[in-house]
């Protein structure tokens, strides 16, 4: 079988109350749309057409990938004018319609529609709703075989009461489907040419319409409004979490736990509350993470402990290594094995070689830091200059004061000490002390200011 799928989105989704295209909003970091078009690519279609309209430059411009089609629609003048806008690019036997608002479908549910598909049957997505109001209803004859769908706006008292309603998503033979969209009217209720109708169409030429229904309503719910979406993002958040939980992480509190990417995960993990991992993360076995921190693009390594409230972007820690309270790492960091950055430190472009130490209060720019060596509370390197940035060398076993500037470039060798309150501007030889700072002088007798008393 080859397919090629068609995504609706080119509504203006006017209750979002909006300057972006709906299919825009975001669900857990990415875009409805991409999410739809992520599932999309699952299936290995031979073509993915999108259909945009509302915003379609903007839909373009973020979304443009070379295994995408888009297609223009002009006018929304409904959804069956919206699949034969793609008509003259369907190359493939099957075509599969998929809503670019409706961002939680699962790959596994379009199989299970695509297997039901052939010449001589649709495959037709449907779900049974306490409250169906809004969705197309499912008629359905004596025998059972569905007939039609009636729009809600069209539909009797009688349809109205069926609680089977069209999801939109369907399934269809691509050899028909040209005949069928000639045929379509908007004599109906909207006055739109409805992509409903091909039901009717299918069943009064002989063929067979075969239901599936997803597993869970929230598959096929779309947003129309900022309510909806922040649902979806709740649903779609828990469901993160449980397969997370299902490999291994102990999640201490899933309802407070947000993926905004593609986490890989280890056994014996352990997320503390309000943890955020955004884009590429990868986390080893035992790692432990702290509440209230963002990890955003990067690797922790076996038996990582970050504590609470720190911020680790585009970071790698090693084996053993741990930050925080209040630790930032950000792009370029690395910690090799059993590195440790305590509270109140900024790395960036910063590589701590093993069992090195930065505890507290310090900003590592553009810095190398070699095995074993120690750097006192309160360090800086000063790596720029305004216009251009410099770099930091320091050796093994190096001994940093506390309190020092270290203005680079500089180059501090194995087993050197600076002491407290220096200014490092040259380099220090291995094993040397360097004192960089004004000898104390003391003033005997010394009399402070007093205030003037008023009378
Ligand atoms: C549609 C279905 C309805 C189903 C419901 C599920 C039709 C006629 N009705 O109704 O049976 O129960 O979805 O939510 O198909 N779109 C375009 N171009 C258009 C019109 C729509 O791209 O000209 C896109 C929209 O952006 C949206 C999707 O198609 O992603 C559905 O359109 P919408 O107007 O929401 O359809 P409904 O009236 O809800
Ligand atoms: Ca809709």
């Amino acid at each position: 079988m080859s397919l090629d799928i068609v995504i609706l989105a080119a509504g203006q989704g006017t209750r979002m109350r909006s300057a972006l295209p709906k299919v825009l909003h975001p669900v857990a970091g990415n875009s409805m749309l991409g999410h739809v078009i992520h599932s999309a690519r699952q299936l290995q279609p031979q073509g993915i057409h999108v259909v945009i309209g509302h915003g379609a430059e903007l839909v373009r411009e973020r979304l443009a990938a070379d295994d995408l089609n888009f297609v223009m629609q002009d006018k929304q003048l409904g959804t069956g004018h919206a699949v034969a806008q793609a008509l003259p690019a369907i190359t493939a036997d099957t075509v599969l319609v998929l809503y670019g608002d409706v961002p939680l479908i699962e790959v596994e549910t379009l199989q299970r529609l695509l297997a039901k598909v052939s010449d001589t049957q649709l495959g037709l997505l449907t779900v049974t709703l306490q409250d169906p109001t809004g969705y197309g209803r499912i008629v359905r004859d004596g025998a059972g075989q569905v007939t039609a769908i009636v729009e809600h706006k069209d539909a009797s008292e009688a349809q109205k009461a069926i609680k089977e309603g069209n999801t939109g998503i369907l399934a269809l033979p691509a050899a028909r489907l040209a005949d069928w969209m000639g045929r379509l009217s908007n004599n109906n209720a909207q006055g739109e040419y409805y992509l409903t109708d091909v039901i009717a169409m299918a069943v009064a030429d002989g063929l067979v319409v075969a239901t599936e229904q997803p597993h869970d309503p929230m598959e096929v719910q779309g947003a129309n409004d900022r309510r909806q979406l922040s649902e979806l993002e709740r649903h779609y958040q828990l469901r993160e979490g449980r397969r997370l939980m299902a490999q291994g992480v102990t999640l201490r509190d899933p309802a407070r736990f947000d993926v905004r990417g593609e986490v890989t995960v280890g056994r014996d993990v352990l997320i503390d509350i309000n943890v955020i991992l955004e884009g590429k993360v990868v986390i080893e076995d035992d790692v432990q993470i702290g509440p209230n921190c963002v990890i955003k693009d990067s690797t922790l390594r076996k038996g990582v402990v970050v504590k609470a409230n720190s911020h680790i972007e585009g970071a790698v820690m090693g084996e053993g290594s741990d930050a925080g309270p209040f630790a930032r790492l950000r792009p370029g960091s690395v910690l090799d094995a059993k590195a440790h950055v305590g509270n109140f430190v900024e790395l960036k472009n910063a590589h701590l070689g093993e069992g090195a130490k930065a505890g507290h209060l310090t900003y590592l720019g553009d810095a190398e830091v070699g095995a074993r060596t120690n750097i006192g509370a309160g360090t800086i390197t000063c790596n720029y200059d305004g216009a251009n940035k410099f770099k930091t060398v320091m050796g093994e076993d190096v001994f940093i004061g506390s309190n020092n500037s270290l203005v680079a470039p500089v180059d501090i060798k194995d087993g050197a000490t600076t002491a407290a309150g220096s200014t490092i501007t040259q380099t220090v030889e291995a094993g040397d002390l360097a004192v960089a700072r004004a000898r104390q002088r003391n003033i005997s007798g010394w009399k402070r200011p007093e205030k003037i008393k008023k009378s």
